[in-house]
């Protein structure tokens, strides 16, 4: 049969390529253009000459920033409090396209070459079955047969040199890595440790610590309907376009080395795990964005939309992002962000951002009604009887508590 395969040019994926074949499948491939530092060219001729029946190189990028990352930016999503979910992103837009292809190719099977402890396994292949309910998965790293062959580098090392698959040789970092244009993650290997922090020389969109700008910078962000529209800085650089302003602010946060969060965070299937992650752009536009809902959403959608982002956060990160559950949580977001526009300045240096100004045409603050000024709609007197009023249940509390414990 035909089976369209997520490959990365990698190693794994070279070699699963080849064993597919063995395994008397012909073989599509399928690589992802998400914005990771790749050359493409290479990989496409990598899989090719590996006998790749076709390889189709896919440009994702603007889908993923208007589709995926937007819309998490929109929900504040972020998981256990610090990851904000790259790698959870990236997965359904890649695995929405591979079984595009695969109905395209009418091709039965997809394969990937996720874990069997990950999350990515997860997310890749809940997609599949969502899209296509009749889809038929192969995982090899949790086929035996693959599995018990490779177990180690070193044989994955070695069936390579024996098929003739060449890899770019230098040195392969002691970590594994995922990059795409929003964040790259680092974990295992010399990182399974959690007491030792990664190493300076790993850091790839935050820049050298050493060389983070010596001045603070303030960029600012136009928001509408809480989606980023535009974003210029103080010498009149300005970029609209969803992907270029997302860009651009990926180069403003590597300059001052924001975005980098180093943990030890909960795997769906039940395992702790130690990530590091540098996620330079989203980190300002996640600031910048719930500075933008202080002063333009309303108190209480405000409240509700809180209690949902975390629900949201792992509703994505566990890899349902096409679901019923999903659907619901997305149209609840937008409907939230409906009136939050307006632009936040936001500062940046050395590793941190924060807002420092901002103005929205669908303001709620009025600074007559937060100031001592006298206002027709707010009568002080009024309050003496609000406290009244909410104090009602802790005094019969008090009441209580003397009744029982009179000490
Ligand atoms: N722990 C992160 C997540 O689950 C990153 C996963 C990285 N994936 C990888 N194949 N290296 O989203
Ligand atoms: C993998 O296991 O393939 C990477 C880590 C993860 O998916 O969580």
């Amino acid at each position: 049969g035909k089976v369209v395969l997520a490959y990365s040019g990698g190693l794994d994926t070279s070699v699963i390529l080849k064993w597919l074949q063995e395994e008397g499948y012909s073989v599509i491939c399928f690589i992802a253009d998400v914005g990771q530092d790749e050359d493409f060219n290479a990989a496409k001729e990598r899989a090719l000459s590996l006998g790749a029946e076709r390889v189709y190189v896919e440009d994702l990028k603007r889908v993923f920033v208007t589709d995926y990352i937007f819309p998490a930016i929109k929900a504040n999503a972020i998981y256990e409090s610090r990851y904000l979910l790259g790698t959870s992103l990236a997965r359904p837009c890649i695995a929405k396209r591979q079984v595009e292809i695969a109905e395209q190719e009418g091709a039965l099977f997809v394969a990937h070459g996720a874990t069997g402890k990950g999350n990515d396994q997860v997310r890749f292949e809940l997609t599949y079955y969502a899209l296509n309910p009749s889809i038929q998965v192969i995982a090899p790293w949790r086929e035996p047969r693959f599995f018990h062959r490779f177990s180690g580098r070193t044989d994955l090392l070695n069936y390579a040199r024996q098929k003739g698959i060449s890899m770019p040789s230098g040195e392969k970092p002691p970590y594994s890595m995922d990059e795409n244009l929003m964040h790259i993650s680092y974990e295992s290997g010399d990182l399974e440790d959690p007491r030792s922090p990664g190493s300076e020389s790993m850091y790839k969109k935050t820049g050298r610590l050493e060389e983070w700008a010596p001045e603070p910078e303030v960029i600012r962000i136009h928001f509408r309907d809480g989606t980023p529209v535009a974003v210029e800085n103080k010498k009149g650089e300005r970029e609209e376009d969803a992907l270029q302003l997302f860009l651009y602010l990926n180069r403003v946060a590597c300059r001052h080395g924001i975005g980098r969060v180093d943990i030890v965070e909960n795997r769906f299937v039940g395992i702790k795990s130690r990530g590091i992650y540098e996620t330079p752009g989203a980190t300002i536009l996640r600031c910048a964005h719930l500075d933008i809902e202080g002063i333009a959403m309303d108190r209480e959608v405000l409240r509700l939309r809180d209690m949902l982002s975390p629900k949201f956060s792992e509703i994505l990160y566990y890899g349902f992002w096409f679901s019923p559950e999903m659907d619901f949580l997305l149209a609840a977001m937008n409907k939230a962000q409906e009136l939050v526009d307006g632009w936040v300045d936001v500062l940046c240096y050395k590793g941190n951002c924060m807002a420092v100004a901002r103005e929205s045409p669908t303001s709620l603050y009025s600074d007559k009604l937060a100031s001592m000024e006298e206002v027709e709609s707010y009568n002080p007197t009024d309050a003496g009887g609000f406290i009244r009023i909410n104090a009602i249940r802790l005094r019969a509390h008090r009441e209580i508590l003397k009744k029982v414990d009179p000490e």
